[in-house]
């Protein structure tokens, strides 16, 4: 059984050796290939592979007709926008992902992204503090749910819209439960994103939206380029130079966000996950799906169903 790490953005040395060992010990065989710039490398190192283990790595049509053996992909993270769900049924591939394993990660860069957004971005001037403030986190999954308790120790005023969580599970949390999207940009000095990337929410931030925010908004995204209306995201931040956005996915015309000094940050690459805990977590979850499925039929975490 051979099963290849297809990692553009690498795992730590620590995660890699421990999904090794995991897959050693079944007596699976590990293939690596990181770093890599052409999807021709992609397509050549899947052909004989059995299992795939991948992170925002496209899994596309074309990826699953050049890897004839493959019998599992398993996204090590949360989203899985990035994997043609029907082609891989079509080719008879269980797709899973590995959920809460580096939601503690990405929820920490959040608020290592706001203290620098409510501290002037370091430019010497005061901020603020983020103790009393109203953070609004829109959608209450297991990266929302963390946020909810760090910001909590930040003594934040904390707030939750689901579209898919009952108001009462958010209520348990100590998180309180707002009635729509609207209501939590109403109702919120700082928005912080955890919503997938969909159908239903590609483009949804939009400028209508965010200039919900009240005077000195902030916006930060750890989720998905693709839930924002960058134009007119773009546009609002220029009408209006109170609001902030700080993200861990660089917009496309990042050069004219990060004109607009004072109101913009983006990591140079998705940061979020990239952490030697989440990356341990979620590979090693990710080898110990692919056994699971290989020897005993698990399919727990499927998302192709
Ligand atoms: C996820 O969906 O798990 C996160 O966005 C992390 O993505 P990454 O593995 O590409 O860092």
């Amino acid at each position: 059984m051979k099963v290849l790490i297809a990692t553009e953005k690498p795992f730590s040395g620590v995660a890699v050796k421990g999904i090794k060992e995991v897959l050693d010990a079944a007596g699976y065989e590990t293939a690596l290939l990181e770093k890599y710039t052409e999807k021709a490398q992609l397509l050549d190192a899947v052909k004989d592979a059995d299992a795939l283990i991948i992170r925002s790595d496209k899994v596309d049509a074309e990826v699953l007709a050049a890897a004839k053996q493959l019998k599992i992909v398993v996204r090590a993270g949360a989203g899985y926008d990035n994997i043609d769900l029907a082609a891989a049924t079509s080719h008879n591939v269980v797709a899973m992902n590995t959920p809460g394993q580096n939601a503690n990660s990405v929820a920490e860069l959040v608020f290592g992204l706001l203290v620098m957004a409510v501290r002037r971005f370091y430019d010497g001037g005061s901020g603020t503090e983020l103790k009393g403030k109203r953070l609004g986190i829109l959608a209450f999954g297991n990266v929302g749910r963390n946020v909810a308790r760090i910001a909590k120790g930040f003594d934040m005023e904390v707030l939750a819209y689901d579209a898919y969580c009952p108001a009462e599970v958010i209520e348990a949390a100590g998180v309180k439960a707002v009635a729509s999207q609207d209501a939590l940009f109403e109702q919120s000095d700082i928005v912080s994103l955890h919503i997938p990337a969909t159908a239903e929410t590609k483009q949804s931030i939009n400028r209508a939206l965010v200039n919900k925010l009240p005077k000195g908004g902030v916006l930060v995204n750890t989720a998905r380029a693709e839930v924002i209306n960058e134009a007119e995201l773009l546009a609002l931040l220029q009408e209006r130079p109170d609001l902030r956005y700080v993200t861990d996915i660089k917009p496309a015309a990042h050069d004219a966000f990060a004109a607009l000094t004072g109101q913009y940050f983006s990591t140079p690459k998705k940061m979020g996950a990239q952490t030697a805990e989440a990356n341990v977590n979620a590979g090693i979850a990710a080898a110990r799906q692919i056994v699971d499925f290989i020897e005993n039929g698990v399919t727990r975490f499927q998302v192709n169903k």
